[in-house]
């Protein structure tokens, strides 16, 4: 009971320090941060436990790929380095699209079967950037079995990319969405009935508070920074489950899924507050991002999933996601504002 006092009086206490400081801005705002605030800490201690309870879940043997290729987004550093690594090990040839592909190219020198990756110059937050990355993956690589949409970021002031959009949405969301499009001609070669190909989107937990702001989507009118990285990654679950329902109708052998790592000790949380106050709390909590890895292998390799398309996955099994995303009218909503915003008609939407 004095427990339950004292967190309602710290939680008090920072919303009135919270509403003091940011006085100047109007109530419903300062209401919108707040709840978000709340929501995300409530989605990542929900997270946390979610991997504590389900660690001994995570596994993988890694089958045998020979030859088929990949493509996978920031490989370079954290959580996506240890994706490149299970790859390779599976003997596929892997196409990593990173900011600097000499790094890529250092991580590889010392991994299994590093000769058999390419890294070619991607920035997702520009259009071009994507188009030229995917021109140039088809050019050498015209038929293509897994894309793995893993480059992320998360927090940081307002910024909007040359393209005009706000840059968790165009780095998490829309130049995947974008990339997504251009590659899929390939992956449709790439898959076959029994064995479709997979495009693996890596989202997160933290989606579990947002929702898409449909009249404001690059959030011009009132910024919040939380709750941009929220919408950034539900609108990748819902695209994973949209385009995954997409190819379905279509008869297209392309799968699509949605995972969330677990909370990793990466360079993600290097903007917020939790890092610089607690950085040896997220060694001893986290997972490693070798760990984090083992879900998004799971939803590239697993076999079994290949009749459970659209599935958002956790710890290798199906995680929970908020009633939002589900809804089949925002998911094609989405996508026809996604369509709109990367310059597709949606009906030419993975269409050569
Ligand atoms: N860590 C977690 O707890 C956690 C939880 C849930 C979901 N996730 C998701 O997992 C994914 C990987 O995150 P991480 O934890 O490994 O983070 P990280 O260590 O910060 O790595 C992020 C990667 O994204 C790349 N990237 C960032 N901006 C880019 C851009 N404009 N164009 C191309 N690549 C870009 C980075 O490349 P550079 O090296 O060039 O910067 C880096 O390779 C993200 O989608 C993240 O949202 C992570």
């Amino acid at each position: 009971m004095s427990l339950a006092i004292a967190s309602a009086f710290i939680v008090t206490g920072a919303a009135a320090i919270y509403w003091y400081v940011n006085r100047h801005k109007p109530l419903k705002h300062i209401l919108s941060e707040l709840r978000y605030a709340l929501d995300m800490q409530g989605a990542g201690a929900g997270g946390l436990i979610d991997d504590w309870v389900n660690v001994w879940r995570n596994k993988i043997v890694l089958p045998d790929a020979n030859g088929k290729i990949a493509v996978v987004t920031g490989g370079a550093r954290g959580i996506g380095t240890e994706v490149v690594r299970g790859l390779l090990k599976s003997n596929m040839i892997v196409i990593a699209g990173v900011r600097k592909p000499e790094a890529m190219m250092k991580q590889a020198e010392n991994m299994e079967n590093g000769k058999n990756i390419v890294a070619f110059p991607l920035d997702l937050q520009s259009l071009k950037s994507v188009k030229e990355f995917a021109q140039k993956v088809l050019e050498k690589y015209p038929t293509i079995h897994l894309l793995v949409n893993n480059a992320g970021i998360m927090y940081g002031d307002y910024h909007l990319t040359e393209d005009g959009f706000e840059s968790q949405l165009a780095v998490n969301h829309l130049g995947h969405f974008y990339l997504t499009h251009l590659l899929l001609p390939a992956l449709k070669k790439g898959g076959t009935t029994g064995e479709s190909a997979r495009v693996v989107n890596v989202t997160s937990c933290a989606h579990y508070p947002g929702k898409i702001y449909f009249d404001d989507i690059n959030m011009k009118e009132h910024y919040d920074t939380t709750a941009a990285y929220a919408q950034a990654k539900l609108a990748q679950l819902m695209s994973a489950r949209y385009i995954n329902l997409m190819l379905e109708e279509e008869g297209s052998p392309v799968k699509g899924y949605a995972v969330h790592p677990g909370i990793v000790d990466t360079d993600l949380f290097e903007k917020t507050m939790f890092k610089k106050a607690f950085p040896w709390l997220m060694k001893v909590f986290f997972k490693t991002p070798a760990k984090g890895a083992v879900s998004i292998l799971h939803a590239c390799f697993e076999k079994d999933l290949e009749k459970r398309g659209g599935l958002y996955i956790s710890n290798c099994v199906e995680g929970i996601s908020n009633s939002f995303s589900k809804k089949l009218e925002h998911q094609e909503r989405l996508f026809e504002l996604s369509c709109q915003l990367v310059g597709v008609d949606k009906a030419s939407f993975g269409k050569a």
